[in-house]
C-alpha cells in the first residue's frame, strides 16, 4: 500500500470514503484540486479500495489541512498518522513551513490525532458550527512542520 497524488481519475475510487460523511463534499475537494498549484492531496489504496485519503491547500510558506478521512472498516490501525506524516513532510519538502486546520471541538478522535503528531491549538472560534442542537466551537491548531522535517 502506498499513497499516491489524487487526481480527477480518483474520483470514483474516493466516493465510498464520502458517502454519509460530514464534512466537506467530494465535489467541493476535487474541484480544489483542479488547481494543482495550490491544493495537494494524497490517498492510500489497498487493492483497488480507497482507505484513507488527505486534502491541503497552500499558498507559499503556509498550508491548511482542509480535509482527512479513513474508511470506518480500517481506523485505530494507525493510517491516518501514517498519511499526515508522509503528506506533510511533502507539504515540507515544497517550502510550506507551517500547517493550519480547524476541527471540531467534539470531534476527539481528529484531535486526538493531531495533537498526537505535534499539532497545538491556536485559537478556537465560538459556535462556529451548526450541530442538531445549537452550535460548537471550532478549534484551530497549527503545526511547524518545517521543524518536523528539516530539524
Ligand atoms: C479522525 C480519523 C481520520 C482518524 O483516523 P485513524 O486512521 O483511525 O487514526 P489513527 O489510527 O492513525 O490514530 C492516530 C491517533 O489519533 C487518535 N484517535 C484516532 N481515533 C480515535 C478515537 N476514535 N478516539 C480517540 N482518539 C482517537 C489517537 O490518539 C490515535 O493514536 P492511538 O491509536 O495510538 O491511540 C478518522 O476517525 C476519520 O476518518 N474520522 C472521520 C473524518 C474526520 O473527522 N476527519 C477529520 C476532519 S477535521
Amino acid at each position: 500500500m502506498g499513497a499516491q497524488p489524487i487526481q480527477a481519475v480518483t474520483r470514483g475510487q474516493l466516493r465510498p470514503l464520502y458517502e454519509a460523511a460530514a464534512g466537506p463534499s467530494l465535489k467541493f475537494l476535487m474541484d480544489l484540486i483542479a488547481r494543482p498549484n495550490t491544493c495537494k492531496a494524497w490517498y492510500w489504496e489497498n487493492g483497488a479500495e480507497a482507505v484513507a485519503c488527505a486534502w491541503f491547500t497552500h499558498v507559499g510558506e503556509e498550508g491548511e489541512l482542509i480535509d482527512i478521512r479513513v474508511a470506518e472498516n480500517k481506523r485505530r490501525m494507525g493510517l491516518a498518522a501514517s498519511l499526515l506524516n508522509f503528506t506533510l513532510g511533502e507539504l515540507a519538502s515544497i517550502g510550506v513551513t507551517v500547517c493550519r486546520l480547524e476541527v471540531r471541538q467534539s470531534n476527539f478522535a481528529a484531535r486526538g490525532l493531531y495533537e498526537g503528531l505535534g499539532f497545538e491549538t491556536v485559537g478556537q472560534r465560538p459556535n462556529y458550527y451548526r450541530v442538531q442542537e445549537g452550535r460548537e466551537d471550532a478549534i484551530l491548531m497549527a503545526a511547524n512542520i518545517k521543524a518536523m522535517f528539516n530539524p
